[in-house]
Formats: structure tokens, sequence, C-alpha cells
């Protein structure tokens, strides 16, 4: 392992105000997207919107890295360009989703386990090999009665580190992400209290499994009620909240966080990150970005609907939100921005 390329992967992914674009949706989930838009589920139809995305023009303007999928890693445009030259030609990172899916855990009915450990390590030097310098692993955790249970968090938190580990060994940054669901109607501090316990676990197993945190992302959600809650945060309420959290258990050493999206809208999702760093940005130790899929995604893959004369409006609506984005790293992001 090469400690110093690790940092200065890690400090490039969340350098001049920039974010990841996650587009690493599994096939049955991409699918599942496509089919709501009435998009043809189709292997070339993928690989269509796929090169929509990297192709955006100037998207590295905005995007430091992008996660892509196991299938997507080796696609390439129409003209016979490998979609990883096209994100290097841009200066954005090539990154890869590793885990194979959260399973039904055993012994613990209605939680997850996220599995994809075995063979890892070979995987990762291919991944390498075929040009990526930094990886996503996805563990989901569900808030509710006796839930996240502490047998699922420390099974899921072990797993995080093991892959951490692996992944440091093969010459990728981690990019690590405990996701607490949004689904229920829970309140504001109960999922505080909950993402705070799930991030321990997590920092506990990197300590007991050597992983260095200057040479990590740790993704995560924003502090914030479920979506069905009847009383919703003010941005600057969910930025307090969320900072509160992080502050306590994140150690200084982390590279960057950046936030999933998690199901809020594109705008809201904005507008909580660019109060984030409107109030906490100088007091807290760590750059804080974002590292959205569907926040960035969902207007552009609207407006192309599987047609090929909509990609330069698709590909604007994508610029749009990555642009709001970068505003919202600055503290810049303004909802008119979203008007007109
Ligand atoms: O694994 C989930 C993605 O990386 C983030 O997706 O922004 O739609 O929550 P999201």
């Amino acid at each position: 392992m090469n400690a110093q390329a690790l940092i200065d992967v890690a400090r490039t992914l969340v350098s001049d105000d920039r974010g990841l674009l996650a587009m690493d949706e599994s096939n049955p989930t991409c699918n599942k997207r496509f089919a709501e838009a009435m998009i043809a589920q189709t292997q070339e139809s993928r690989r269509a919107y796929s090169e929509l995305l990297v192709t955006a023009p100037g998207l590295g303007k905005y995007i430091s890295g992008a996660i892509l999928y196991d299938e997507t890693i080796r696609q390439r445009t129409q003209d016979g360009v490998l979609f990883t030259d096209v994100l290097a030609a841009e200066g954005i990172v090539v990154g890869i989703k590793v885990d194979v899916g959260a399973k039904s855990m055993a012994g613990h009915p209605g939680e997850r386990i996220t599995e994809g450990l075995d063979g890892l390590g070979e995987r990762l030097a291919q991944y390498h090999r075929q040009g990526a310098r930094f990886a996503k692993w996805r563990a989901v955790l569900a808030l509710g009665a006796g839930r996240p249970s502490r047998g699922c968090m420390e099974a899921n938190a072990q797993a995080l580190a093991r892959y951490a580990a692996l992944c440091q060994e093969a010459g990728l940054v981690p990019v690590v992400e405990p996701e607490l669901l949004m689904d229920g109607d829970h309140a504001l501090d109960l999922c505080g209290a909950a993402t705070e316990d799930i991030l321990w676990t997590v920092f506990d197993q990197f300590r007991i499994q050597g992983v260095a945190l200057e040479g990590l992302i740790l993704k995560t959600n924003m502090v914030l009620p479920g979506l069905a809650c009847p009383r919703q945060p003010t941005p600057d309420e969910a930025a307090d909240a969320t900072a509160a959290c992080l502050r306590r258990v994140v150690p200084a050493a982390v590279a960057g966080i950046a936030f999933l999206s998690g199901g809020q809208s594109g705008e809201l999702a904005s507008a909580r990150l660019n109060a984030l760093n409107a109030r906490s940005r100088s007091r807290l130790p760590w750059p804080l970005t974002f590292s959205f899929a569907r926040a960035l995604q969902t207007p552009a893959l609207k407006i192309w609907g599987g047609a090929r004369a909509n990609v330069p409006a698709a590909q604007q609506a994508l610029l749009h939100r990555a642009r709001c984005n970068r505003a919202a790293r600055r503290g810049e992001y303004d909802a008119a921005m979203d008007r007109g």
C-alpha cells in the first residue's frame, strides 16, 4: 500500500468544491428506475444512459469522481471509447461499487447484511488495472422498533472495515457508506442517535482492522427525520443536527465526508448541504461534499426517457444539479437557482 497515493486520491475527491456522481446502480435497480420512466430495460439502454452521464460537457468542473458498476466499467461510448477514458479526460477519478448487495440477515428479521467480501482482493486488483482508484461499499440499516440492532450494526461495520482494509491494500480509496434509511415516521433526534451509534461502531471496527483514516471517505446519511414524519426540519435545523452528530463521532483525520441523498429531492439535498457548509464549514475538520445518485440524476433520467434526441437537454439537467451542489459546497446555493 502506498499511503501517500491513497491520501492524494482521497483529497482529490473532495477538492475544488466538487463532489461524487454515484452512477453505480445495480442492474436490477437501474431496470426498476427505467421501468418507472417507461424506458426499455436492456443492456444497451443502460449503456446509452451511462454514456449520457459521462459525456455531459464540462462535467469535471463539478464532479471529482464517478462511481461505476461492474457492467459500466467495461462499457464504451458509441464511438468506442471506454467510459473510464472519457472520465479520465475530464479529470474525474474512476470509482467502482464492489459490494454485491444487501441480503436478509439471518437471526435479524427485517434487517440486512451487505455481502461481497469473498474474492474481493482479486476483484479490487482487476478494477485497479481497469483504472479505478476508489471503491464503494454500502451497508443499509433501518430505524424502527429495536432497529438497527447491535448485531446488524456490528456485522455491517465489520464488513465495511474489512472492505476498507482490502481496498487500501489494493491501492483504492474506500468510500465507506453506512446508510440509515429514511423510511418511516421517526423524528430527527432518533435519526441522530442511531446515526451516531452506527458511526461509533464503524470507526471502532476501523481501528480494530487497521484502516488508515486519512485514506478514506465517509459516505453517510444526513441526520433527517423519516420521510413520513409530519415535522420536517428547516435546512438549518437539519444541518445543525448533522454537524453535531458528525462532530461527536468522526475523527478529524478522515479525508472527507460525502453525503448520500437517500430519497431527498434534488433541491432539498442541495439546500441542506448548503446549510451545512454555510453554518459549519469553518468549524469542522473535514470537507463536506455530495455523493448523490438520485438527487443528481432524477431530472436527467426523466428528460432523457430513452430518446437519443433528448440527450443534450438531459445532460443540461444533470449539469444543473451538479452546479447547484458545487454552489452548496461553497455555501452559495440559493433556491432561486432552481426557479425558472
Ligand atoms: O448507494 C447509494 C448511492 O451511492 C447514493 O444514492 O443519493 O440516491 O441515495 P442516493
